[in-house]
């Protein structure tokens, strides 16, 4: 058989250029996929990690304020998953979130998300396909949005903090994801903590040197209580939204799981001397999770406060004296339990619900139900009471919008997408409902999440 002269160059021609054409409509990858990684000391083996692109965490993905991502999940994994994008005040169709807002990705299948970016700041990028499992197995990462004009700083560094659960024997990921105890209690916490993805994470840097920080838990349940060690610090933004003044870190910084905080740090330390960030273990003793090694002086001497993050755009609350209080009561768990509580269109006592593996109820709720706690006119302003009747502390998020406190005085905290209650505590948070779709209102310890603590709201 042969070609004819016509047909050969015919078949080069068209090739190249239908390639050309495919290649402009694809978005790059992003591949969950099953890779091996040493995440326990050396010396004892590697560990099979659900990954994005084979890396733990996945890919830092960075991209300016204002400009559309596009992304084309393909699902090398054997299960099924999606992509969550934290905190991205997000077209409703590109929350990732299987059940709700888009079919799982079977294993095989491919999904692309596009999505406008609006605000600049630290956010992160999740499974949410029984994230649970998939986001201890390794699948998160950090998705950065920069500012057009950045701060003054010598460098910008991303910590995605997390904890493993890992068997010291085989390095496999330890324990039942779907442990009655852990979820019960205070979620699976790891045995080994780490960044981004080293249990020895280190910097080094220059006396003087000012850094940004931005911190991300991506862990399932751990609460990191943070100090630094030979730096000063302002907290510029939470959760990716700046703060109208920076705020010196005199305190513990408290990150619960899925929070992020973004420091702007002179180093201090004289060359030689300790400087770290500290993390609080379990003994109450103070570890280094990443050590700064000071090499040398940096030309610039100290500086002074740093200047705020320009505002995002959309940061007002107005309208919350007047907006309708709802109330959504937070109940179950181990040592407190719960009366009762609604299952998959079922009311069910405590002893019905712990035998289906629920422990958690949200205003009644256990699990995702069919209505939305709250449906919202779009802009309205939504103001909910979280109650925590339960012993233990929960980290609250809010998919699609970002929420303020409500203080006693009448004024509002900062604006954030996670906020953590602690036991007997309460919080009311106030939003414009102004993005619409279905959004999950959840705890992002993420066995509390998978046991009942799910519930939703609608925006019109
Ligand atoms: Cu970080 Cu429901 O998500
Ligand atoms: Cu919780």
């Amino acid at each position: 058989m042969s070609f004819t002269r016509r047909a050969f160059c015919a078949g080069l021609a068209g090739v190249p250029l239908a390639r050309a054409a495919w290649a402009q409509e694809e978005a790059p990858r992003l591949t969950a996929r099953a890779a091996t990684v040493q995440l326990a000391p050396e010396g004892y083996p590697a560990t099979e990690v659900w990954s994005y692109d084979g890396q733990i965490p996945g890919p830092q993905i960075r991209a300016p304020q204002g400009s559309r991502l596009s992304r084309r999940l393909v699902n090398a994994l054997e299960v099924p998953t999606t992509v969550h994008w934290h905190g991205i005040r997000i077209d409703n169709a590109m929350d990732g979130v299987a059940g709700l807002t888009q079919d799982a990705v079977p294993s095989g299948g491919r999904f692309d998300y596009a999505f406008d970016l609006p605000d600049a700041g630290t956010f992160w990028y999740h499974a949410h396909t029984n994230s649970m499992e998939q986001v201890a197995r390794g699948l998160s990462g950090a998705l950065i949005v920069e500012e057009s004009m950045p701060p003054d700083v010598d460098r910008d560094e991303v910590l995605m903090l997390d904890d493993w659960l890992l068997d010291p024997e085989t390095g496999r990921f330890a324990g039942d994801f779907e442990s009655p105890m852990m979820r019960s209690h205070a979620g699976r916490m790891g045995n080994l903590t780490g960044i981004n993805g080293r249990y020895d994470f280190s910097l080094t840097a220059q006396q003087n040197e000012r850094l940004r920080l931005r911190l991300i838990n991506s862990a399932n349940a751990r609460i990191f209580v943070l100090r630094l060690e030979g730096m000063t610090g302002w907290t510029v933004a939470l959760d990716g939204m700046p703060l109208a003044r920076p705020e010196p870190v005199t305190a513990e910084i408290v990150l619960a799981p899925a929070q992020r905080v973004d420091l702007i740090v002179d180093v201090t330390a004289e060359q030689g001397a300790p400087a770290a960030l500290l993390s609080q273990a379990e003994d109450d003793s103070w570890q280094a999770l990443a050590e700064v090694t000071v090499t040398g002086q940096n030309s610039r001497a100290a500086r002074g406060a740093p200047a705020p993050l320009p505002p995002n755009p959309r940061m007002e609350v107005p309208g919350v004296t007047g907006a309708q209080v709802r109330a959504m009561r937070m109940e179950g768990g181990a040592m407190r339990g719960m009366a009762s509580g609604r299952f998959e269109g079922q009311d069910m006592n405590f002893q019905q619900l712990v035998q289906r593996g629920q422990f958690w109820a949200l205003a009644g709720q256990v699990g995702r139900g069919d209505a939305p706690f709250a449906r919202y006119a779009r802009g309205e302003t939504a103001r909910i009471r979280l109650a925590n009747d339960t012993a233990f502390p929960h980290a609250m998020h809010l998919h699609g919008m970002h929420f303020r406190k409500v203080l006693a005085n009448g004024r509002q905290g900062p604006m954030r997408d996670t906020l953590l209650i602690m036991p007997q505590d309460s919080a009311e948070i106030a939003f414009v409902a102004d993005n619409p779709g279905k959004w999950l209102l959840h705890c992002h310890m993420l066995g509390h999440a998978a046991s009942g603590m799910t519930n939703w709201i609608e925006v019109a």
